[in-house]
């Protein structure tokens, strides 16, 4: 019985560390990234990260999540992040096989690099199972955009964050929401830090480079008279009811407004399976549906900022617009990120179609009401964060303490074991 338990643990050894390291060497840290808004949360990360290679030794780990070119390439280049140091490529699956994959993929990468830290972004599969095995494996893990909650455990993301924010040693929130709801969870308030939200700093830095975009000449279009759509959740394009709705939305909305929507290739993939009207207006049969393949970082922007109204269930797409002032109508019956309604410019209206049209029509028509971003929405977020994890790895704050004190509990159990 002993040796049994002695010899699972040899094989799945956990990378005990202690808190007492060499101050002066540099700690690897893990960046984990899978789809396309994590490479937009990545990429200022990466770079302050990168800018104290004294302090850190960062490597950037791509799962294979997304892997078309316009859901991640295109991303990388764009944003100026570096060609990935490991790349997983586990690319598409079922929830479990997906899941799964990154994990014993990440295992291994963890084994061999040994890192001091792992860094995974928002809600993801990829950011699951990263931080699933990382924790498994004793090494210590930072949630950025911990905290939110969309109260609906329908959805894949709500698990994914709930299991996240569970083992994160470190929870890096965008807004006080989200402390509240990790407090009211139980999770220990030294573990909590309010940074910010990252996505703006990307946006912040890269609205020069989206300005010059060409992308409205390239469409045909004015500014502030064209509705922009973006669609992509299972709840919504799964079935054959919630593409009907959608499809109504931009059918109405099209008799009196252009219609921008780049498709997601979920969203592409289900709509083609449809057929009739769904194959006739990706044919070109519905004027003004100006229907795209998913967008370069760059044009989306300019898209967004120049829209008379974006319909969307995005995450990302509810906080950018709510940044840039322009009237965001959500598609979806709840959202994890309720300031963007307290604070910012979006509606939830689910995928109710008359709502959204006539809320669409109104906007498209009013002028644009001024708008104060969230606090720490300020382009400074990544900068924080460095700040915090340096703090983790190299201060003795309480954190490190609690964690010391975890880590030399384990130590006391094993050794206990092996006697
Ligand atoms: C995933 C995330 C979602 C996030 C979204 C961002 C999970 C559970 N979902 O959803 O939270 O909002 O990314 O866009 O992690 N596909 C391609 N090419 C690609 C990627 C995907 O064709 O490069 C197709 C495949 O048919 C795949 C489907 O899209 O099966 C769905 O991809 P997947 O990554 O599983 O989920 P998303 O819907 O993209
Ligand atoms: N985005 C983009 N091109 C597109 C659609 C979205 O560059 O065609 C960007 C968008 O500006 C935001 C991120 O992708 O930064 C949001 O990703 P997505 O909607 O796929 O995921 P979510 O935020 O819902 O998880």
């Amino acid at each position: 019985m002993k040796s049994s338990r002695l010899s699972l643990a040899d094989s799945n050894r956990i990378n005990i560390r202690t808190t007492e390291g060499n101050n002066s060497t540099p700690k690897t840290v893990i960046l984990v990234a899978g789809a396309r808004p994590n490479f937009v949360k990545l990429a200022p990360l990466y770079s302050a990260l990168a800018s104290r290679s004294n302090k850190f030794n960062t490597l950037i780990m791509h799962t294979g999540q997304h892997y078309d070119s316009k859901m991640s390439d295109i991303f990388f280049t764009e944003l100026g992040i570096p060609n990935p140091h490991i790349h997983l490529g586990v690319g598409s699956g079922s929830h479990a096989e997906q899941t799964a994959k990154v994990m014993i993929e990440c295992d291994k990468v963890f084994t061999e690099e040994s890192p001091d830290m792992v860094v995974v972004f928002g809600d993801i599969n990829s950011t699951l199972a990263a931080s699933v095995t990382a924790a498994k494996r004793g090494i210590a893990v930072a949630h950025v955009e911990a905290g939110l909650r969309s109260f609906d455990r329908t959805m894949p993301e709500e698990l994914n964050r709930l299991v996240t924010d569970c083992l994160a040693d470190l929870l890096l929130t965008p807004s006080k929401d989200a402390d509240r709801n990790l407090e009211r969870e139980g999770v220990p308030r030294e573990r909590i830090e309010l940074v910010g939200n990252i996505m703006i700093d990307t946006l912040v830095k890269f609205l020069p480079s989206a300005d010059k975009s060409n992308i409205l000449e390239t469409l045909d279009l004015q500014p502030q008279k064209y509705a922009l759509l973006t669609m992509h959740r299972p709840g919504n394009v799964d079935d054959q009811a919630g593409l009907d709705s959608v499809l109504d939305i931009i059918e109405q909305i099209a008799q009196d407004y252009k219609v921008v929507f780049p498709a997601h290739p979920r969203t592409r993939k289900n709509l083609v399976a449809c057929g009739g009207r769904a194959k006739r207006f990706m044919e070109g049969g519905l004027e003004n549906l100006v229907m795209t393949e998913p967008l370069g970082y760059f044009d989306f922007l300019k898209l967004q900022k120049e829209s008379g109204v974006t319909l969307t269930d995005s995450g990302g797409v509810q906080e950018e617009t709510s940044f840039l002032g322009v009237p965001c109508l959500t598609l979806r019956p709840n959202t994890e990120r309720p300031i963007t309604i307290t604070h910012g410019t979006n509606h939830l209206i689910g995928l109710n179609v008359a709502s959204a049209v006539e809320h669409a029509r109104r906007f498209m028509q009013e002028p644009r009401v001024a708008h104060q971003a969230p606090p720490l929405w300020d382009g400074h977020t990544a900068e924080r964060i460095a700040d915090s994890l340096e703090r983790f790895l190299f201060g003795t704050g309480r954190e490190r303490e609690h964690r010391a004190l975890t880590v030399a509990a384990r130590e006391e159990a094993l050794k206990a074991l092996t006697v």
